[in-house]
């Protein structure tokens, strides 16, 4: 809180109204609108929340005109570099990077958890093979709390800790599942002495007829890839985390909340659908002037995929790692460079071109991320997947900083009504 405020005045009636203003460590401040409806008997309308502060938080910081991205104050490209996803994992949970003894005990801890109720190998087995990998796994995190129900209690802290760490150690197992399933192969059980990523590349493309081969290359470009998609501040699914949590939901089922609305085309599913776009372009006779005059058409719902964001109106720092970690990938494991090369076009095309210059829309997090998920061998379908099993870390700290939180109340949003005058019913 400042002793700042701000004064509103209803030009109509003269009345004012003082509203105090926040500010925080970095980024712009935020007027309190707690009495904002008893001082003026306004509500505020922000369709889509963008310029709504809904909580405070410690875990990640963006500035969308810098292109900046902090986790816990540490910049992404720094910790894309030198950390790992497990570290990231206890840096966002914890708020602080840990020392030898404390990683160690976090490694040994998350390791204790990466194996599965039996029964949830015969529940995502229920599935029908053509299922959508992200309708098993919004179904599986769901019913997880079916198998806890030691930990569920919201108010107990060691509860969130420890349903934390049963997530973030149980999604690549999960993960893998819904993959194996969809592909008709027997499930492989976890390798408590594999690194986090090497065991779920095992657990993903490992066959019980033979020893798996690790790809030291593969390995560490998952293990930055699932660092860029650890968290991002207040995003769709993140809101909607906390949302679900803050009615008092147990922690699966608020998770599995946050794996629907990552599942959408504008959000997480954006990876998928930029793979489509690029290979409607080589595939279909499109080219990359016809699908941005499409982008550009006001009549056509067609969006580019992997450009644009509700906050960087500059470059998403992210894909600017991604974008080098791809190209060095698809050099050491001649991935699909036709499909590298047209979204390289593409990305030039856009930046010379007014509309994408005029509205600052630069490609996203998701832009490459497909292509290297690609020259990873994870299928397409599994690309949302992916993004959930490394978002998950993110969504279950917000959960629990917003449980921590003494301020923080259930979400009930007003509106603005626009339906009928009081009526009566007819006769
Ligand atoms: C992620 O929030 C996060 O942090 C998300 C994320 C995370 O880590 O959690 O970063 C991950 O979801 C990245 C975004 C992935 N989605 C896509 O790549 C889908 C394509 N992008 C668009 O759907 C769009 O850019 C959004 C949804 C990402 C952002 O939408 P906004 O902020 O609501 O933008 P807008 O609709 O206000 O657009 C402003 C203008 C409009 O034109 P005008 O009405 O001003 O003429 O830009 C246009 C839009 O039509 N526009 C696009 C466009 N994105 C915006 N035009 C063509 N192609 C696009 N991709």
């Amino acid at each position: 809180m400042t002793n700042k405020t701000l004064t509103l005045t209803d030009n109509q009636t003269g009345k004012t109204a003082e509203l105090d203003l926040l500010e925080g460590t970095h980024g712009p401040g935020c007027i309190s609108l707690k009495n904002i409806y008893k001082d003026t008997g306004y509500f505020t309308y922000d369709p889509g929340y963008s310029m709504t502060g809904s909580c405070k938080s410690g875990i990640t910081f963006i500035n969308g005109e810098e292109g900046i991205l902090l986790h816990r104050g540490y910049p992404i490209d720094q910790l894309a570099e030198k950390s790992s996803y497990l570290e990231v994992c206890y840096l966002l949970l914890y708020g602080e990077l840990p020392d030898k003894t404390q990683f160690d005990h976090f490694s040994d801890t998350i390791k204790m958890h990466t194996m599965v109720h039996e029964n949830i190998r015969d529940f995502i087995s229920g599935f029908r093979y053509d299922a959508h990998p992200m309708a098993m796994l919004v179904g599986t995190v769901g019913a997880l709390s079916s198998f806890y129900h030691d930990s569920l209690d919201i108010n107990d802290p060691k509860h969130r800790e420890i349903s934390a760490h049963r997530l973030i150690a149980k999604l690549p197992t999960i993960a893998s599942y819904c993959y194996r399933h969809h592909r008709g192969l027997p499930f492989m059980y976890p390798d408590n002495n594999l690194s986090y990523v090497e065991n779920f590349l095992q657990l993903m493309f490992a066959v019980p007829a033979q020893s798996y081969q690790q790809n030291p290359v593969a390995a560490k470009a998952l293990e930055v890839m699932l660092i860029l998609h650890a968290d991002h501040e207040q995003n769709a699914s993140t809101s909607t985390v906390r949302l679900a949590g803050s009615s008092g939901a147990n922690p699966f089922a608020s998770i599995a909340a946050g794996v629907a609305s990552l599942w959408g085309p504008a959000h997480g599913g954006a990876n998928e659908a930029v793979i489509n776009m690029l290979e409607a372009i080589e595939q279909s006779g499109e080219t990359i002037e016809t699908t941005i005059a499409r982008a550009k058409d006001k009549n056509d719902p067609f969006r580019l995929m992997g450009f644009g964001h509700r906050v960087y109106k500059n470059f998403d720092p992210r894909a600017k790692i991604i974008a080098k970690l791809c190209h060095e990938l698809l050099d050491e494991l001649d991935g699909d460079q036709p499909l590298f090369k047209l979204a390289r076009e593409l990305e030039e095309a856009t930046l010379a071109d007014e509309y994408f210059q005029e509205r600052r829309l630069y490609p996203n997090v998701d832009f490459y991320s497909g292509i290297i998920l690609r020259a990873l061998d994870i299928p397409m379908n599994m690309f949302t997947v992916m993004f959930a099993m490394a978002r998950t870390v993110g969504w279950i700290s917000h959960w629990s900083e917003m449980h921590s939180d003494p301020e923080y109340r259930i979400g009930r949003p007003r509106q603005i009504y626009t339906g009928h005058a009081k009526r009566d019913y007819p006769g």
